[in-house]
C-alpha cells in the first residue's frame, strides 16, 4: 500500500544554528517543502534583518536540489517596535511573531514579561495580517506544570482574542483538551498545531521504568484524556488543526544530565510517524489536509506543487544521529529511537 499527498509543510520547527543546523536541517528538507522556523536562538532572532541572515544560513545547510522554503517567525520581546512589525509585514519570508512568555521554555529569557504593554503592537499585527505564534503556558512557578497551558488560555488568550478578534493566532503545540476546545470553539482566526509526540504519548512515558529525558518537552506531555482529545482534533478534518512537529534537537549530553533540556527531535521520521498515527485512527485519507493543506490555507499560501509518496514498509528509526565524533556524546536521540515504524518515505517530487 502507498499514498501520495501534496508535499507537506511543517509549521513549527527548531533548526538551530551552526554545526547543529548543518546536521539537522536536511532532514526537514527531505520531507517538507515549507517549514516555519522558530527564532529561539541565543541571542534570539528579533528582527527581519537578523532573520534574513539566519534564513541564508539555513539554505546553505540544506542540499540545494531540495525544494525547501523556510518561512520565519520573529521573536517578540518587550523591546519589539512598531517598525519591527512594519518590516516583518513587508517581508515575504516572515510569517509572524513568536510570543514566548519570559521563562516558559528553552531560550525564552528574553521573551515577553507582560502582555498589557504589547497590545498596541498586536493591533498593528492584526492590521497587517501578521500572525502571532504562541507558546501558550503561564510561567508562574507556583502553578502546577501540567496546568500551565489551560491557565494561559483562560488568563491570556481568551482576553486577547476578545480584545483583538482580527488578530490571527496559532496556539503552537497544543497539549490539552482545553487547547483543543479553544481552537475549535473560536473563530477561524485561531488555529493550533499538533506534534507527533503529543499524539503518541501521555505523561506516563516520561516515567516508565525510570526517568526518560528523551520524552521531556514543553509544554510537557499530559494525561491520556488530553492525548485522546488531540488525536480526535488532528484526525477530525477540522482545518483549524494542522501539522507542526516542534522537532527540537538537543545533544544527548544536554538531555541526559541532572537538569536536561526540553525538546524532542522528530524531523528524521515525522511524516512516517504521523502516517502511522492516522492509519491507526482509520483515517489516512485525512493526512493530506492536516499535513499539506490546512496550514497553507491558514497562512494564506498556495499549496505546494510537488508530492510526497509514503509506502507501507517497516524500518527502524536509528538510535542516534551521530555527531562528528561518535564517541563524544555529541549524538542526538530521535523520537522513537530504535523502534520500528511501519511507513516509509518512498519518493518526493518537487
Ligand atoms: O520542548 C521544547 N523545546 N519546547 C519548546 O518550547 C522549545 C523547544 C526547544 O527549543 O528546545
Ligand atoms: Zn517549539
Amino acid at each position: 500500500m502507498e499514498i501520495t499527498i501534496i508535499r507537506p509543510d511543517d509549521w513549527h520547527v527548531h533548526l538551530r544554528d551552526g554545526e547543529l543546523l548543518e546536521r539537522v536541517a536536511r532532514f526537514s528538507a527531505y520531507q517538507f517543502s515549507r517549514v516555519l522556523v522558530m527564532p529561539n536562538l541565543n541571542p534570539p532572532i528579533t528582527n527581519t534583518a537578523l532573520c534574513l541572515d539566519y534564513r541564508d544560513r539555513i539554505l546553505r545547510g540544506v542540499p540545494g536540489e531540495l525544494d525547501f522554503n523556510p518561512k520565519m517567525s520573529l521573536y517578540l520581546t518587550d523591546q519589539t517596535s512598531l517598525q519591527d512589525v512594519f518590516d516583518a509585514a513587508s517581508c515575504e519570508h516572515v510569517l509572524g511573531f513568536k510570543l514566548y512568555p519570559a521563562g516558559a521554555t528553552t531560550h525564552s529569557e528574553q521573551g515577553v514579561t507582560r502582555i498589557a504593554p504589547m497590545m498596541r503592537l498586536m493591533e498593528e499585527m492584526a492590521k497587517h495580517d501578521t500572525v502571532l505564534q504562541v507558546h501558550g503556558e503561564v510561567t508562574d512557578q507556583h502553578i502546577d506544570v501540567f496546568d500551565r497551558e489551560a491557565m494561559f488560555i483562560d488568563q491570556i488568550l481568551l482576553p486577547l482574542h476578545e480584545e483583538i478578534p482580527d488578530l490571527r493566532i496559532v496556539l503552537e503545540h497544543i497539549t490539552t483538551r482545553q487547547g483543543v476546545e479553544f481552537v475549535r470553539d473560536t473563530n477561524s482566526n485561531i488555529a493550533g498545531t499538533i506534534t507527533p509526540h503529543h499524539l503518541l504519548y501521555n505523561r506516563n512515558v516520561m516515567f516508565s521504568g525510570g526517568i526518560s529525558p528523551h520524552h521531556y518537552c514543553l509544554p510537557v506531555l499530559k494525561r491520556e484524556e488530553h492525548r485522546m482529545a488531540l488525536l480526535d482534533a488532528a484526525t477530525s478534518g477540522n482545518p483549524s488543526f494542522f501539522l507542526g512537529t516542534d522537532s527540537a534537537p538537543h545533544t544527548r549530553q544536554n538531555k541526559e544530565t541532572s537538569c536536561g533540556c526540553a525538546g524532542i527531535f522528530s524531523a528524521i521520521s515525522a511524516m512516517e510517524i504521523y502516517a502511522e498515527i492516522f492509519e491507526q485512527a482509520n483515517c489516512i485519507d485525512r493526512l493530506e489536509g492536516f499535513a499539506s493543506r490546512f496550514g497553507a490555507d491558514f497562512y494564506q499560501l498556495p499549496y505546494n506543487t510537488g508530492t510526497l509518496t509514503l509506502e507501507k514498509r517497516n524500518w527502524k528509526i536509528p538510535l542516534y544521529l551521530d555527531g562528528p565524533d561518535n564517541e563524544s556524546g555529541d549524538q542526538i536521540t530521535p523520537l522513537k529511537a530504535g523502534e520500528q515504524v511501519s511507513w516509509a518515505v518512498k519518493a518526493g517530487d518537487g
